[in-house]
Formats: structure tokens, sequence, C-alpha cells
């Protein structure tokens, strides 16, 4: 494709928002909390912070910068910056990581579907803490619903990547992000005013520094790279349909405050709720799903329809949310097969399609019927989002930062991110130090940490 023929973002606000609605995503409402779970609070946060800040937010705006100066696909865009040299496989992993990333993050946006279509019913009426638990346990052991509503949601993605860059992802993320922020807020009101909410606020505030080891900071890095769709060339790819006056580091700023708020006015709903009706908080991937019905039920009790209302309007934004997840996801692969191959944008996208879904079914089934099939201790939905977020994007990230930090020429660096000097940057020196030495060396140091050599 010619390059001026390739599409761009309508306006700043709309790269903004698109950007943001990759990043915004399951990663936020459900794994965040459930990670934040398991590594035992306050303190897994604050590494987080640590991380989004010093990694995630730096290397965004490197794969931003290689994204618009190459204006390709993201296994493209390496070849451009670098011809005849092996940094393709850069951008080649990385479309590996989206497809398998979409093949497990489709399962929980279906159940996101489950959930909304539950409301709908009032079925969660009248149930108590353990009979959410034993709900999502059944729920998720069924062979047919989980696998279905994956692959309704699959088909809905399919169908706006599709539909190309603008008119379909712009748009989308335009109404719904306003609205999931507002929601959210009135949701951690609510989580917060109930009874013994007290010791979730505790667990989410008082760090214990004692707890922070290798899983903790490894946990910590993955989930940066993974809320913040950074590493493995998902913002590359939006950066390719950026204008010239894109202001890089701004809009990473701006994704990474974002996701970032929205990732703690999450816990700010699950801990209170989860401590208040006594719901263990490293229960997992099922956590967001058995906690957040009882805020509803509690906290509503009286007023059994306004419980349906902001339900139904939670589970439908939470999927909207993870639908411009998965299109970013899905648009990575799909840019990669079309230009690459030079198919139709329509046949890439049904491989596309086929192909996740197929790895659904499986990552599906593993947490059900298939529960006894595990490789590594695993079931293979634990083993692709441990594979995915905790090995694949943060390899990716190492090897974005050293490819901005130390193979482009300074002057392309400087001219990305100050728009050609027109734009003041007055973090610049610390962006570059920190692409040079500082996110390579500390991914190395978390990786070699975790293996124990340290
Ligand atoms: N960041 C999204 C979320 O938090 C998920 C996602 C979209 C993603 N694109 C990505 C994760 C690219 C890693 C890489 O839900």
């Amino acid at each position: 494709m010619s390059k001026s023929n390739r599409a761009h973002f309508g306006t700043k606000l709309g790269v903004i928002l698109a950007s943001a609605g990759s990043a915004v995503g399951l990663g936020n409402i459900w794994r965040f909390p459930y990670e934040t779970g398991n590594h035992g609070g306050a303190a897994f946060i604050l590494t987080y912070l640590g991380c989004v800040l010093i990694l995630g937010a730096p290397i965004m705006i490197a794969e931003f910068l290689i994204g618009r100066r190459s204006r390709a696909n993201t296994a493209r865009a390496y070849q451009n910056l670098a011809p005849g040299t092996q940094w393709k496989w850069v951008g080649r992993m990385g479309v590996l990581t989206g497809f398998l990333i979409l093949g497990y993050y489709s399962v929980v946006a279906g159940w996101t579907l489950e959930y909304t279509t539950q409301s709908v019913t009032n079925s969660f009426a009248g149930q108590d803490a353990e009979g959410f638990i034993a709900l999502f346990g059944n729920f998720v052991a069924n062979p047919w619903r989980p696998v279905l509503w994956m692959a309704v949601f699959m088909l809905a993605t399919h169908f706006i990547v599709v539909r190309g860059v603008e008119r379909g992802i712009e748009k989308a993320s335009k109404v719904m992000m306003p609205m999931l922020f507002i929601l959210l807020l009135i949701l951690v009101a609510c989580a917060v005013s109930l009874p013994n909410a007290g010791k979730g606020m505790e667990f989410l505030l008082k760090p214990d520094f004692s707890k922070v080891d290798g899983s903790v900071l490894l946990g910590a890095m993955g989930q940066a790279f993974f809320s913040l769709s950074v590493g493995m060339g998902c913002l590359c790819t939006y950066a390719s349909y950026f204008k010239p006056d894109t202001n890089l580091g701004r809009t990473a700023f701006s994704v990474a405050v974002i996701d970032t708020m929205v990732a703690i006015l999450a816990g700010f709903i699950i801990f209170p709720a989860a401590f208040s009706v006594g719901i263990q908080p490293d229960m997992g991937p099922s956590l967001l799903f058995i906690t957040l019905p009882n805020v509803f039920q509690q906290a509503f009790g009286g007023l059994p329809w306004l419980a349906v209302l902001l339900s139904v309007m939670f589970y439908i934004l939470l999927a909207l949310a993870a639908l411009t997840s998965t299109i970013s996801l899905h648009e990575v692969v799909t840019a990669y097969l079309h230009e690459e191959f030079s198919m139709s944008r329509r046949k890439a996208a049904w491989l596309v399609t086929g192909g996740c879904t197929f790895l659904g079914v499986f990552c599906s089934l593993s947490l059900g019927v298939g529960k006894e099939y595990t490789l590594f201790g695993m079931t293979l939905f634990d083993l692709f989002d441990f594979v995915t977020a905790k090995i694949m994007l943060p390899l990716g990230g190492f090897f974005i930062s050293l490819f901005a930090g130390w193979y482009l020429d300074k002057r392309v660096l400087w001219e990305e991110i100050t728009n050609r000097g027109t734009l003041k940057v007055q973090l610049y020196r610390l962006i570059v130090f920190i692409l040079k030495f500082i996110a390579p060396i500390g991914i190395a140091f978390i990786f070699i940490n975790e293996l124990g050599l340290i």
C-alpha cells in the first residue's frame, strides 16, 4: 500500500482515545485486581506504578515513534527503519504475541457478555458471596456457553476491524471511554461504603515491602506492559495512523495516566467489596466476576431496579472496553497479513478471527472440562497469560528500547519526539536515557532476578 493511501485517525482526541481504548480494557479491570490480590496488595501496586513510569511509558513513546516514522505494520516497520537486519524479528514476535493474547483475552471478553445477559435477566438477585462463586464456577466449567460467547466476541471484533480505522475504532472509543470512567467512580463510592470496606482499603494502601520478591517484580512489570498495550507493536501499528503533528510524548503520558487511573479505580472497587463480603483477594482470574455482583446486590439491595440498571451498564461498558482492546490486537495481526502477504483486508481479518477463535476454544475449555491437562502446572489459559504477559511482552519491550535507544539514529528520535523541532519536550534527554539504559537494564534485571540468578 502506498504511503499516502494509508488511513489516518481523524482528530487529536481520536488519537488519544483510540490509544487509550486499546490500553484500557480487561487488563485494568479484570487482570490488575487479581494480580494485585495474588501479590499481596499495596506493595505490588507501588512496584507496578514504578514499572509504568520507568518502563511502560518510555517504551510506549519508542513504539509510537517507530510506528509513525515507518508508517507500516509492526513487522514492516523494522524492515523500513533497519533494512537488511534481523530487527524484523522483533516485529514478527510482536505479531505472534498479539495473536496469542487475543486467543485467551477473547475468552474473558466473552465472560463479560454472559454477565451482561445474567444482569439483564436479574439472575444475580438474592445471591450471596458463596452463590456468586458457584455461579462463576458452573459457568466457566460449562463446555458450551463460554465458548459461544468467546466466538460472538471475536466476530464483533472482526466486523469492526474490517470496517477500518477511522470509522470503526475511533468512533467507538469516543463515547465509551468517558462513560466507563463515570460508572467506575459511582461504583467506587458504593464499594467503599460497604460494611468492613476498611480492610480492603488497608490492603490497597498499606504496603508491606518485605513481600516484594522476584515474582512480584515480574508480575508488576508484566502487568504494566499488558495494561498499557506495550511490548508487541500494538501502539506502533496505531501510531502508523497518527498524523505528523501528533505529540507523541504527550499522547503516551495521557494514555499512561488514563490507563493507570482506571486500574486504580478498579482496585478501589474490588478490594473493599471483596473484604466486605469475605472473598479471598487471591482468587485469581475469577476475582472480578465473583466480587462485583456483590457490590450491586449489597449496595442496592433496597433498590433492585437500580442494581439491575447499574450492573447491566457496567458489564456492557466492560465488554466495550474489552472490544476496543481486542480490536487493537486484531488490527496488528490483520495489518501484518494484509500488507505483508498482499491479501485483502477482509481475508486477512478472517484468518485472524478463525485462528484466534480456535485458540480461544482450547483456552476456554482448559478452565472446565480440560482442567486436568496442565503444562508446567498451569492450565492452557494460565500458560498463555503467563507466557505473553510475563515473558513475550517484556522481551518485546527490551528489544524495542534497544532499537530506539541504540540502533536508530539520534536524529530520528529527535525529529519524531519533537515533531522536527516544533515542540519543546522538556524530558527529551531523560526519555532517551531511559530508552538507552534504564529500560533494558531494568527488564534484564527483573528477568534474571526471577530466574533466581541474583
Ligand atoms: N491493554 C489491554 C488491556 O488492558 C489489552 C491489550 C490490548 C494489550 N492490546 C494489547 C496487551 C497489546 C498487550 C499488548 O486490557
